[in-house]
Parts: structure tokens; sequence; C-alpha cells
């Protein structure tokens, strides 16, 4: 049996991608220290499964990875990420996350046919550049990269993916490099714009109102599963080696406003949308261009807003908004970036 590790396996897009993989006859390893992963019922399910194995530990530590024997594919998601942790430890950001991809490359490496490694950088990486209007929308992957001051609170986080990108491209391991722009679905904390207006929403009663930031800002949206669909194709195809990739939907573009009226809907409820200044630093518009990963995968998201905000709501009224499981408190762990 073909055998998969996924270092951060417990968080959002690992267990997605975990389910992925079974589904087509991988066994799986979760490497996750649950320093975020929610040890909720998705997971308990996942666990259940006699293909997957657990492996509880901190990547920090020396020789985490020591003795899991061979694997075909690693995807390594495990990082810190999340607003609030990002902004408040940005040397511990910088310091490990290069700390988690070397030992995973590491161990790599020292493997007689090391395995493809998969790393999820970030779209925050288009940040500075973005803010510079030296980018054109849909951004391609050969966009010129502009480092945003030291000061911004996400600067750290943004240079731990773009040096995580260089030390994966010079490590002599078979790679493959992604950067997801606004995955969502279940699972995916509540920092995030999608499930943080469900929340409101819900908690709102009906004909009251939802107050909303930068509801003139364009985004684009991919749903998990449609995520996990490229992100699987990319690694799984021999040209994928080497390769810098934009994961996620180029089209299409919908304002805060219009999502805001989707999640809405979604809830059920007939709720005044109330439009608030943008938020400080929050680009007007930011979309990927998907071209490489489209040819390379033969895919194309296929999860329309309104279906995939739906699916998320219904997850998130069951498992977070009316229970009462403290695994997943606080509501939801905090999430990557919006
Ligand atoms: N979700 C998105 O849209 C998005 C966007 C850009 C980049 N990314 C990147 O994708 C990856 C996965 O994101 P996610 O949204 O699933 O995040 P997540 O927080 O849900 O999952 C990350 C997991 O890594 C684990 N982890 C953290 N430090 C660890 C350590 N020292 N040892 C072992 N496990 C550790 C956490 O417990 C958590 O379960 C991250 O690298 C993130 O930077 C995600």
């Amino acid at each position: 049996m073909k055998r998969a590790l996924v270092t951060g396996g417990c968080g959002f897009i690992g267990s997605h991608l975990a389910r992925r993989l079974l589904d087509d006859g991988w066994a799986v390893d979760l490497v996750d220290d649950f320093s975020r992963g929610a040890r909720d019922a998705d997971l308990r399910a996942l666990l259940e499964r006699k293909e997957v194995r657990l492996v509880e530990r901190d990547l920090r530590e020396p020789g985490a990875l020591d003795g899991l024997g061979p694997h075909e594919l690693v995807f390594h998601l495990a990082a810190i990420l999340g607003v609030a942790n990002v902004e408040e430890r940005p040397y511990e950001t910088l310091r490990d996350n290069t700390a988690l991809l070397v030992s995973v490359l590491e161990w790599a490496r020292a493997q007689s046919t090391p395995p493809r490694v998969v790393f999820t950088s970030t779209s925050e990486v288009y940040a500075g550049s973005l803010e510079e209007g030296l980018l054109t929308v849909p951004t391609a992957e050969g966009a010129p990269i502009v480092v945003p001051p030291r000061e911004r609170p996400r600067t750290s986080y943004m240079l731990s993916k773009l040096y995580g990108e260089a030390l994966c491209l010079s490590s002599g391991v078979p790679v493959t490099v992604v950067r997801p722009h606004n995955f969502y679905g279940p699972r995916m904390g509540m920092s995030h714009v999608i499930p943080e207006l469900l929340g409101r929403a819900y908690a709102t009663p009906d004909g009251g109102s939802l107050e909303v930031y930068s509801v003139e800002h364009r985004r684009t949206f991919c749903f998990i599963d449609d995520a996990v669909e490229l992100v699987l194709r990319a690694a799984l195809a021999p040209e994928g080696e080497g390769r810098v990739l934009n994961a996620g939907a180029q089209e299409p573009e919908w304002t805060i406003g219009e999502v805001a009226e989707i999640v809405c809907r979604a809830v059920g409820k007939q709720l005044e949308i109330v439009a608030l200044p943008p938020t400080a630093g929050s680009p007007e518009r930011r979309a990927p261009d998907i071209g490489e990963i489209r040819a390379l995968t033969g895919y194309t998201p296929a999860v329309g807003l309104e279906d995939g905000v739906r699916r998320t709501y219904d997850w998130y009224r069951h498992n977070v908004f009316s229970s009462d499981d403290v695994s997943l408190s606080p509501l939801g762990s905090p999430r990557a970036e919006r």
C-alpha cells in the first residue's frame, strides 16, 4: 500500500487531504502536536480508519520523524500561522517555520529515494508587491516579490514561507511548492471571513443587521474539496516536481458585501448589511492566476461559492455554533489568513 505523510495533518487542510488520500487507497500518517488542530468528531472518525496512523509529535523536537518508515509522498503543512499567533510571535514564526521545514527536508534527504515533498507556502508572498501596485490581478507565480517592512505584523510569516520556498527548491529533494489562496470549508477555525460572517449571522436575530468591513474589496474563494484536488494532483504529476504553483480559484471574484449576502442566504436570515470602512492593509483586489496548476492538473475548481458556503454553514452549525464539544474550544482554532 502506498504511504503518505502529512505534517499538520490534524488541521484544516491536512484532515481534508487525508480523507481524499484514503479514498485513493493510500495509507496516511498524520503528524501533529495539536498546537492548533482540534480533536473533534471529524478527526476521531478519521483516526478510526485502520489505514491512518496518528503520530503525535512536535516537529521541532530532534528526530521527530525517526522510525516512521518510507513514504512516497509528504505534505508539509505544519506551521505557525493565524493572525494572532504570527503578530504576537514574529521571531518564533521565522524560527519555527524554518525549523519545521528543515527537519522534514533533512529527513527526506536522508532517504535512499527521497519522497516528493509538497510545501504549502502562502498567497501572502505577493502582499508587498500588491501594496506597491506592482501586480496585475489575477496574479501569476512569476510576479515580482517585494518584501514588506519588517515591522508589519505579518511580514515574519510571509518571509518564513518565502525562505521556505527557496529551501525546498535548493534541497535536492523532489519538491512541489503551492501557494494557497483563500481555501475555505469545514474545520477551518473562526479567523477567516467566511466562518466569521457565518458565526455572526447565526447569532443575529432575523431582521437584524450584520456589520461588514471592506465591503467593496474583491476576492476569490476555493472550497476545500477543490483545493485538495488541485494540491493532490499537483503532488502526483511528474511534471509538478520543482514547480511553484498558485492554488485556489481564479474566478469569479466576489465583493465581501456579496459574500455577506450569500452568508445570509445560507443561514436563512434577512439581515441588513451595514458597510464598515476597509480593514487596514486589506488589498482591494486579490486573485490568483491559476493557469499553471490548471494546465498541470487538468482540474479547475468546480464548487460554487453559494454551494460551498452552504456546506460550510451546515458543518459549523452542527459542530461549532450549537455544539458543546469542548475539544472545539476556543471556538475553532485561530486560522490562516484573510
Ligand atoms: N488555509 C489556507 O487557505 C492557507 C492559505 C495559505 C497558506 N496555508 C498554509 O497551509 C498549511 C496548512 O494550513 P491550515 O489552514 O490547514 O492550518 P491549521 O492550523 O489548521 O493546521 C496546521 C497544523 O499544524 C500543526 N502544527 C503546528 N506546529 C506543529 C509542530 N511544531 N509539530 C507538529 N504539528 C504542528 C497544528 O497543530 C495544526 O494542526 C500551513 O502551512 C499554512 O501556512 C493555508
